[in-house]
């Protein structure tokens, strides 16, 4: 009778798991070491990527990712709990090199380390470009298919509207026709706070520089809006709920996932046109909760047990680990600049100096102001009791508290056009239509910064953010061991443009809040911020306060055919290499501002219909 029902049950679980696109744990569960396309890192693009690719039956496509089930971790799925993602089995744990921007101090550089990848742990505000961001984007690479023209179809492609948490109707808060009917769900103020129409009566106020703009997606990505985000019905979209979980429940037999294995390098195997083809890639599996050695040479390898295992593909590698994990796999595998190789006794096999360089990220200042009514946000977060009934209605309705994203206002700005600045620099933006800033409010002391939070008090945040760096920093492995951590320099505030135009983001912060209509609900600003009128001094409460919203990109840059510089080419294929494409933020070229998520994905849905 035992062996009876252990038998049943065996067998409900094999039917149960060749139903669908399977997830693998190790290397050796696979039946095959040989694919038509391999994908490193199932993050943002790479998801799509294995999604899209295995539509034809024909190919067969193995995903490979560093991180674990996106399904399993609730603290990812509740929009609300986003801000726990940081320092945890989801998250990369990476910090930068001393920032002499931020008085010297090492920052976190979050990375998500899970299926969906970053998308699986950001903010979820849903940002398009502007099109000039993309004109001058292909203008810049001579090539009209990375134009706002030739994309936009793609943006409608993976996105669509869903109705808000709170049932709102929100009409008169987006522009219906800028969406689509694509699988990542984007809906605004799925739980509206006071502030929220505040900030947007404000704006209609204000006008000029502070203008209202319904549907920052639409193209024009200047002025105040409701922040769209990657949320429908009460939990985040990302681009693993989005294009895999779909497939676990559908009879798809060509796409492989191996999760919680690290793609170490690409191995050249032969040449093709007389240059090195790379279509092997290497394996490895960390021992479990310790991921990256410190950056130390005594304790270096200890997470690693030594085996490797070897996959090729008959088609194509694509690599799809992100600003960092891509240049580093490039490094790793003696694709990038001399100088960095030589000093790891990493053999040059293609000397591609900008493999790591040009890494641009956007710094932000956090600033809190005391209010003079309750905010549900403080109250929440001081009381464990409030904080678990809430916990349980989001279980039981997916709505309330919890259901929303982080600010439900957000604004891009330009600099006046009389800014001194202009006579020493030209604009770097890409164009009139996009910001040189960007603004966001919302409420309660959001702990994302070293200031302390106090036990009492009633507050709303601002968020001033630099969206059109002039400084470049790069990435650099630091060891030929695969699981150290590299070093990564954003080179924060490097130049006087930026500290200019950081500077400007937090004035205009508190031109805005000071508007006549803001004077029965904000008192003060919060701490040192009080008694701040410089730019030195508002730059040294940046200096010693600021954090990075997370926008890396640029180290795998793509460039023209022929380029002396440059990563990958407008077909984004490795340049000098067979075999393998980079699809994912590196690529970017960092003309300026927006947030990066969902252009990755419109441009791999863009890219597709081309392959
Ligand atoms: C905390 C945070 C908040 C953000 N907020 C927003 C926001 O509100 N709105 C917005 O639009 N953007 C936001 N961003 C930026 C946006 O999420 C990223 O730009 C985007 O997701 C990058 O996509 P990607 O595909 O390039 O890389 P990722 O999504 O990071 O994917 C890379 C994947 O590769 C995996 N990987 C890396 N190395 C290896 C390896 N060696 N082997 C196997 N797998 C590997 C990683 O684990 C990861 O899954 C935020 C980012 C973060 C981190
Ligand atoms: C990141 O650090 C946390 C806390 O130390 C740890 O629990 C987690 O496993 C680490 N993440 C990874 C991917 O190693
Ligand atoms: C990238 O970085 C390299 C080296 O720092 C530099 O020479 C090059 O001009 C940069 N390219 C771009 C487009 O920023
Ligand atoms: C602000 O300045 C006043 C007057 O100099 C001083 O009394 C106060 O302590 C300062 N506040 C903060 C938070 O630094």
């Amino acid at each position: 009778m035992r062996v009876f029902i252990l038998r049943v049950v065996s067998l409900l679980a094999l039917a149960s798991s060749s139903l669908g696109v399977k997830l693998y744990t190790a290397p050796d569960q696979l039946s095959t070491k040989e694919y038509d396309f391999i994908i490193a890192g199932g993050g943002t693009a790479g998801c799509v990527l294995a999604s899209r690719l295995s539509e034809n039956p024909d190919v067969s496509v193995l995903l490979v990712e560093a991180g674990g089930d996106h399904r399993e971790v609730f603290n990812s799925i509740v929009p609300f709990l986003a801000g726990n993602l940081v320092n945890s089995a989801v998250d990369w744990n990476l910090t930068t090199v001393p920032q002499p921007g931020f008085a010297d101090r090492s920052i976190l550089f979050q990375r998500g380390h899970v299926l969906g990848g970053s998308s699986s742990v950001n903010y979820m505000a849903y940002n398009r470009a502007s099109n000039d961001f993309y004109n001058s984007w292909a203008k810049g690479i001579g090539d009209d298919r990375w134009s706002w023209k030739s994309l936009e179809p793609f943006y409608k492609r993976h996105h669509k509207l869903a109705e808000p948490a709170d049932g709102h109707d929100c009409s008169d808060q987006v522009v219906r026709d800028a969406h689509g009917d694509g699988p990542v769900e984007v809906s605004v103020l799925n739980y509206p706070v006071p502030i929220d129409d505040m900030v947007m009566r404000v704006s209609g106020e204000m006008g000029g520089r502070f203008s209202w703009n319904q549907d920052i997606n639409a193209g024009d990505s200047l002025g105040f809006t409701y922040t769209q985000s990657s949320i429908g019905n009460g939990k985040r979209s990302s681009s693993a709920t989005a294009y895999l979980d779909p497939l676990f429940e559908s009879n798809r037999k060509n796409l492989d996932i191996l999760i919680n294995t690290h793609v170490t390098k690409l191995v050249q195997a032969g040449t093709s046109k007389g240059k090195p083809e790379f279509k092997t890639v290497e394996l490895a599996q960390p021992k479990p909760g310790q991921l990256l050695t410190p950056d130390d040479d005594s304790t270096a390898g200890t997470t690693d047990d030594g085996k490797r295992y070897k996959f090729h593909a008959k088609k194509e590698v694509i690599l799809s680990t992100g600003v960092i994990g891509t240049p580093k796999i490039l490094q790793l595998s003696g694709i990038g600049p001399k100088d960095v190789l030589q000093k790891l006794d990493i053999e040059t096999i293609v000397e591609i100096p900008d493999v790591g360089k040009n890494l641009t990220d956007h710094p932000m200042s956090v600033m809190y102001w005391n209010i003079n009514q309750e905010s549900q946000f403080d109250t929440l977060l001081r009381d464990p009791a409030q904080f678990a009934a809430q916990i349980q209605h989001w279980q039981e309705t997916h709505k309330g508290i919890m259901a929303g994203g982080v600010s439900g206002t957000q604004s891009y700005m330009r600099l006046p056009e009389s800014h001194p600045i202009f006579a020493e620099i030209s604009d770097p933006s890409s164009g009139p239509h996009s910001g040189h800033t960007e603004l966001l409010f919302g409420e309660g002391m959001i702990p994302i910064t070293n200031i302390p939070m106090p036990d009492s008090g009633n507050y709303v945040y601002a968020l001033a953010v630099l969206t059109s760096p002039t400084s470049r920093g790069d990435m650099q492995i630091s060891s030929s061991d695969t699981f150290a951590a590299p070093k990564i320099n954003p080179n924060y505030l490097a130049t006087e443009f930026d500290r200019a135009a950081m500077v400007q983001a937090m004035r205009d912060t508190f031109t805005f809040l000071s508007h006549e209509a803001f004077k029965n609900y904000i008192d003060a600003p919060y701490g040192s911020l009080v008694n701040l009128t410089t730019d030195e001094e508002l730059l040294k409460y940046t200096a010693d306060h600021g954090v990075t919203i997370n926008h890396g990109i640029g180290t795998a840059k793509m460039s023209p055919y022929g380029a002396e510089w440059g990563v990958v080419d407008p077909d984004l294929k490795v340049k000098e290499v067979i075999g393998v494409r980079v699809v994912d933020a590196s690529v970017f070229v960092s003309y300026d501002s927006i947030d990066f998520t969902k252009p990755v994905l419109g441009w791999v849905d863009g890219l597709l219909t081309r392959w």
